[in-house]
């Protein structure tokens, strides 16, 4: 602003200074650190240990207060917030942000970061989120035709539907910008939830049938074929199986079947959710997510919302736009290393907001941040179970001390994360020059039945663990003729992200030099050193 041709000093000075903060703190952004992309909060890598809310309990500031202190005690650091267009846009043109500022204000006061949830056109496939203004106007607004009725499911189709959604996403970016730049407070922004059609394989409203009449847009056939070797598997499989056609309706260029329809869904809602993503990051640019309701148990499009991310549609969503930064999974399956796995995978790191807490969550936080480099984790519905007794606490409480070594060892791709139990008791790592065999604990008092944790190499023949009921044995790699023995084991601390040594456990504690092991009474952290011998 200049005031007769000139600017004020003290504006000048304020201008300069704001700069300053600026190019002294980037807002929170992904960034490749050696082998790992890690979410970088104030020039940091950060580890959400998070968990997401009911969906309704962030809707009142007064239900929300005695909630936080018990998140506190927990040991998240990251509160996984709804926000709904509903409210945020109660009528058309006009936005209403006391929630946005009063959840920061309380977040603040709790020493929590967020992740907002954009309950917007989409919510476990439906569209309840959406204000009135949109649901009553079903001709400006359409809807989704499944099996011959209108559901109340809105229409990635819909134009008018996108532009709204979009404005308010972007007026809301605004708003966080204008009130959290500084701060950041706000780490990531998720797009709706779980999208997708339900009750049919995909949309069959007259503009949709049209659609999926019509040419496959050529964006879509140049990203599949620019990008062939690294496609999903599956959706390679399909492709190759229809002749790789670069050109031709939906069902000549990936079959008859449904899994057209699905690949047409997809593509739909992405370009959808895209344009919202990159009209929010034009305001404001922090991560943004998809999140998906996981098709674990065989089921065919329809049955699970059709066009959600599934792994073998991720490679669509992709070719529609980059405003989404993240592909995640609402992990709850019981094999969540295949499903962590599925979408740590082709550069897109892993995040699950939504996943199982208390014991098993307590075990697969390990796997989650050793073994997939994990930018988090996130149990669902986190204030029901949010007490000092919970095993998640335990597992945030002894993670949240290693968490600069941890971030520092995905990068350097020396650290490992497991989870056993009686159907799979032993995993094997190779670190350096030595191979660790993994197993659950055994030992004069019983064996465990189930143990998990996760290592670090910290040196030359060097390790730190940390973790509950296993137990470690060494041989030299490659194979020598040599021994490995354990020089010693300590028990420890970390604090002030220094090293404070313990107990030295040795007799029944390390089987007498034989194992390196963790109990399975509760979690320790504990460093082994290794020698040779012939
Ligand atoms: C998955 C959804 O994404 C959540 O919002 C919530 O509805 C849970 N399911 C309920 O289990």
């Amino acid at each position: 602003m200049k005031i007769n041709g000139f600017a004020p000093p003290c504006l000048l000075l304020s201008v300069c200074l704001a700069a300053v903060v600026n190019a002294q703190t980037p807002v929170p952004h992904l960034e490749k650190r050696g082998q790992a992309t890690q979410l970088i909060v104030d020039g940091a890598p950060f580890l959400m240990l998070s968990g997401e809310l009911h969906n309704s309990s962030s809707s009142s500031l007064a239900y929300m207060e005695p909630i936080w202190p018990k998140l506190e005690v927990l040991g998240l650091n990251t509160v996984v917030t709804p926000l709904s267009w509903e409210l945020i846009e109660p009528d058309e043109g006009k936005y209403d942000y006391t929630l946005v500022d009063g959840l920061l204000k309380q977040a603040r006061a709790s020493h929590e970061k967020i992740v907002f949830l954009w309950l917007a056109t989409w919510k476990n496939g439906m569209s309840s989120y959406a204000p009135l203004w949109v649901k009553e106007d079903t001709g400006r607004f359409p809807r989704v035709i499944a099996k011959g009725n209108e559901v109340e499911i809105l229409s990635p189709q819909g134009a008018a539907t996108q532009k709204a959604d979009a404005r308010a996403f972007a007026a809301l970016m605004r708003h966080i910008k204008e009130v959290d730049s500084s701060d950041h407070t706000v780490l990531m922004m998720q797009l709706e939830n779980e999208v997708g059609v339900l009750g049919d394989t995909r949309d069959h409203s007259a503009v949709a049938n049209q659609a999926f009449a019509g040419p496959v847009p050529a964006e879509l056939a140049a990203y599949l074929k620019a990008h062939h070797d690294t496609l999903y598997p599956n959706l390679r499989e399909l492709w190759d199986a229809n002749g790789d056609k670069t050109s031709g309706t939906w069902a000549e260029v990936f079959g008859d079947t449904e899994h057209a329809d699905e690949i047409f869904m997809a593509w739909h809602y992405a370009r959808y959710i895209q344009a919202v993503g990159a009209s929010g990051k034009a305001e404001y640019s922090i991560p943004m997510y998809v999140n998906t309701w996981l098709n674990d148990y065989g089921a065919t499009p329809g049955q699970y919302p059709s066009g959600c991310p599934e792994p073998w549609v991720v490679d669509i969503w992709r070719a529609a736009g980059s405003a989404i930064d993240i592909y995640a999974p609402d992990l709850y399956s019981t094999d969540f290393q295949k499903w962590a796995r599925r979408y740590h995978r082709d550069g897109n790191p892993l995040y699950m907001p939504e996943a199982r807490g208390e014991a098993v969550g307590a075990a697969n936080v390990f796997y989650a941040l050793g073994e997939e480099a994990g930018l988090g984790f996130s149990p669902f519905g986190i204030e029901s179970e949010a007490s000092e007794k919970d095993p998640l606490g335990e597992s945030y409480a002894t993670i949240a001390k290693l968490a600069p070594m941890i971030l520092t060892h995905q990068q350097s791709g020396d650290i490992h994360g497991f989870v056993l139990e009686r159907n799979l008791d032993s995993v094997e790592f190779t670190m350096g020059d030595v191979v660790l065999h993994v197993s659950l604990d055994d030992s004069f008092d019983g064996t465990a039945k189930e143990g998990y944790g996760l290592i670090m190499e910290t040196g030359k023949g060097e390790f730190l663990g940390a973790g509950k009921g296993f137990r470690v044995t060494f041989t030299p790699y490659p194979r020598t003729g040599q021994h490995v023995g354990i020089s010693y084991v300590d028990e420890g601390d970390v604090k002030d992200g220094k090293w404070v040594p313990g107990r030295r456990m040795n007799g029944d504690e390390d089987e007498q030099g034989v194992a390196w092991r963790f109990s399975p009474h509760g979690q320790t952290i504990e460093k082994v050193v290794l020698y040779r011998y012939e």
